[in-house]
């Protein structure tokens, strides 16, 4: 009897540490949002070996009652592993950090502001109050008949906001030029056979260019398009072989021999996929004359051996239901819309991490 008190117990401890450890999951993103806004990596990095608490506060500019709050921040984030505490001999430490400082793990060195692939903007964006208040009404929308939870928040679509309000156009274009130069870093070295043979392609809702650069400025031998709404791309300044063209993909694509699409089909429904598909198989030649699409999206999956890739896909596809009409898809999913809009192969090239890129040919 005492011994299945003692398992119920456990049971109970562990199904109250598996609550907690979910409801307060948020104080992770909220803490690494603050130590990012403080710019705790930068000082870190700038320092350039090991940094006493009382050095990083003195360097963060802040009164030093603020002391052990930063000591907390800091605990918090050196157990989610983006600092890490090191022996360090100095005479300059004080109180319980005495001989220890902090450096930076690999992750936060994404989040440093200089760095050229920096996940700075994207954090900031994820995190910022206009996408994070549509996860307070999601119960609701559950109920009633608003397309998402963000039209439920701010009554309207995510792409009507970006139109009205600069602020959340420039967060969001920053956001994603950041992850496509991260991304570019990987298929330049990695795929660029993706690009050979071509001589024109076509980034539909490319933002502010990134990637039509990239490839631009990798084979100037290709010429490049970005392509997106007029608000977006108004104003930007072309080069020899790339040029910016405003315009609205549920419309007309211009032609290419190929047409890239990064982040743009997990935004929206099939059937809104199917259309966009459907203008992209009008803009290129066919197979044997060289038209294809490139495709860089998830493809859900259980990973067992990476369940933080697989868990982060789970979080994407939840923000997609949140923000907008799309998903994030399985195979199988891909399959089918490619099949439904015309397109008779694909080829997936699992190399993005969570992602994949996918050549799908007409
Ligand atoms: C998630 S962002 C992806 C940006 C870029 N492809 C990347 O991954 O870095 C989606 C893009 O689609 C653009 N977009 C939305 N609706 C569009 C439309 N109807 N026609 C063209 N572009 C559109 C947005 O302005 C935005 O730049």
């Amino acid at each position: 009897m005492a011994m299945q008190n003692d398992e119920l117990s456990k049971n109970l401890l562990h199904s109250q540490a598996h609550i907690w450890n979910n409801i307060f999951s948020y104080i992770k993103s909220m803490s690494l949002k603050c130590a990012v806004q403080l710019q705790i990596p930068d000082i870190i990095h700038r320092h350039g070996s090991p940094m006493l608490l009382s050095e990083l506060v003195e360097a963060l500019a802040i009164k030093s009652d603020r002391t052990q709050s930063v000591y907390r921040l800091m605990r918090i984030l050196v157990h989610s592993g983006f600092f890490m505490k090191q022996s360090i001999s100095s005479t300059r430490g004080y109180d319980e950090e005495e001989g220890e400082g902090y450096s930076l793990a690999p992750p936060s060195r994404l989040l440093l502001k200089e760095d050229p692939l920096s996940l700075r903007p994207f954090l900031l964006a994820v995190l910022d109050p206009v996408l994070i208040d549509p996860w307070q009404n999601m119960a609701d929308w559950f109920h009633n008949d608003d397309v998402t939870p963000f039209h439920t928040t701010h009554g309207g679509s995510i792409w009507d906001l970006a139109v009205q309000e600069p602020r959340l156009n420039q967060f969001m274009n920053d956001a994603m030029a950041s992850d496509a130069r991260l991304v570019m870093s990987i298929i330049l070295k990695q795929c660029t056979h993706v690009f050979q043979g071509l001589d024109s392609i076509i980034d539909v809702g490319g933002g502010t260019g990134t990637v039509a650069k990239a490839i631009a400025e990798a084979f100037p031998g290709i010429s490049c398009i970005c392509f997106d709404l007029p608000h977006v791309v108004n104003g930007l300044v072309g080069s020899k072989n790339l040029a910016y063209v405003g315009g609205d993909m549920f419309e007309a694509i211009p032609n290419a021999n190929a047409v890239l699409l990064k982040w743009i089909l997990h935004d929206w429904c099939d059937e809104e996929c199917i259309k966009i598909l459907k203008n992209c198989k009008e803009s290129i030649p066919s197979k044997q004359n060289g038209g294809k699409l490139v495709i860089i999206e998830m493809v859900v999956e259980v990973d067992k051996a990476n369940d933080e890739l697989f868990e982060s896909q789970l979080f994407i596809d939840m923000c997609m239901m949140t923000y907008v009409t799309g998903r994030e898809r399985t195979e199988k999913d891909w399959a089918k819309l490619f099949l439904d809009a015309g397109f008779n192969d694909y080829k997936r090239t699992p190399i993005l991490g969570a992602r994949s890129l996918i050549e799908v040919y007409p």
